[in-house]
C-alpha cells in the first residue's frame, strides 16, 4: 500500500479491507495481530509506567499499536498533539494526559467502530482535553501550523497515498513541531495486484 498511482477503485479496496479488519478490532484485538496487544503490548513497548498505572483495565485492552511514538519525545505541559489513525484512542489519552488541561489532543480514524470505541474509553477517564473526530489521514481539515506534535502508531502502513498523507502531517504541524511515527514495513518484492497486495499486508 504504497503511493499516489493507485486508483480509486484500489483505494476503495484498501478502505473496505481496513474497516473489516478494524470492526473486529474495536471489540478486542486479542488474538488479531502478532504482536503482543492490550496491556501486555504497551508495557513490552515501554510505555511511562507512571502513566499507564492511570488507565483503566478496559481502556488498555483495546491497545494495538506497533511502537511506541513517545519513546521519540514526550509531549509537554500545554502541547497540542494530533493522532493520526488513533484506533481506540490509547495513544491519544495518553497524549491528553501528558499534555495536561492547557494542552489538547486530537485523534483521527477512518474507521467508526474504532472511534465508538475511543469516546467509550474517553468516557471512563477523567479528561476533558481529547477530542475524536473521524477523517483520513489523506486529508486533515485543519488549518496549518495547528499543532506541536503529530504521532501515528501503525497506521501509516494502512494507508494508501502516503505522500499525501505526510504532506497533510506537514502542513498541519507548528514550525519546530515534532511527526512521532510508529510503524511497521513489508519488506521484498511485492505484487503488483491491488487484492494481492491487501492480502500481503493482512498475513
Ligand atoms: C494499529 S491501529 C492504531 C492503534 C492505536 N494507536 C492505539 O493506541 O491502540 C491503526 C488504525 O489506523 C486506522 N487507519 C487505517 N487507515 C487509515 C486512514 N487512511 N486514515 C486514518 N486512519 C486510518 C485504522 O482504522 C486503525 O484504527
Amino acid at each position: 500500500m504504497i503511493d499516489s498511482s493507485w486508483t480509486e477503485e484500489a483505494k476503495q479496496a484498501v478502505l473496505e479491507a481496513v474497516t473489516a479488519k478494524y470492526n473486529k478490532v474495536a471489540s478486542s484485538p486479542e488474538g488479531l495481530f502478532k504482536y503482543p496487544t492490550g496491556r501486555a503490548g504497551l508495557e513490552t513497548l515501554q510505555y511511562d509506567t507512571a502513566l499507564l498505572e492511570k488507565l483503566p483495565d478496559e481502556v488498555a485492552a483495546a491497545y494495538c499499536g506497533v511502537g511506541n511514538p513517545f519513546g521519540l519525545g514526550v509531549v509537554e505541559p500545554g502541547q497540542s498533539v494530533l493522532d493520526v489513525g488513533c484506533g481506540a484512542g490509547v495513544d491519544t489519552i495518553l497524549a491528553g494526559m501528558m499534555a495536561g488541561p492547557s494542552g489538547r489532543a486530537v485523534g483521527v480514524d477512518v474507521v467508526p467502530a474504532m472511534l465508538e470505541r475511543a469516546r467509550r474509553n474517553l468516557a471512563t477517564i477523567d479528561c476533558c482535553n481529547v477530542y475524536f473526530e473521524e477523517m483520513s489521514a489523506e486529508l486533515l481539515p485543519f488549518p496549518e501550523r495547528s499543532f506541536d506534535v503529530v504521532i501515528s502508531n501503525g497506521a501509516f502502513n494502512l494507508v494508501p497515498d502516503k505522500p499525501r498523507a505526510l504532506t497533510e502531517v506537514l502542513r498541519v504541524l507548528k514550525p519546530g513541531g515534532r511527526f512521532q511515527l510508529a510503524d511497521q514495513v513489508l519488506t521484498g518484492q511485492q505484487p503488483a495486484a491491488p487484492q494481492a497486495r491487501i492480502a500481503n499486508w493482512s498475513r
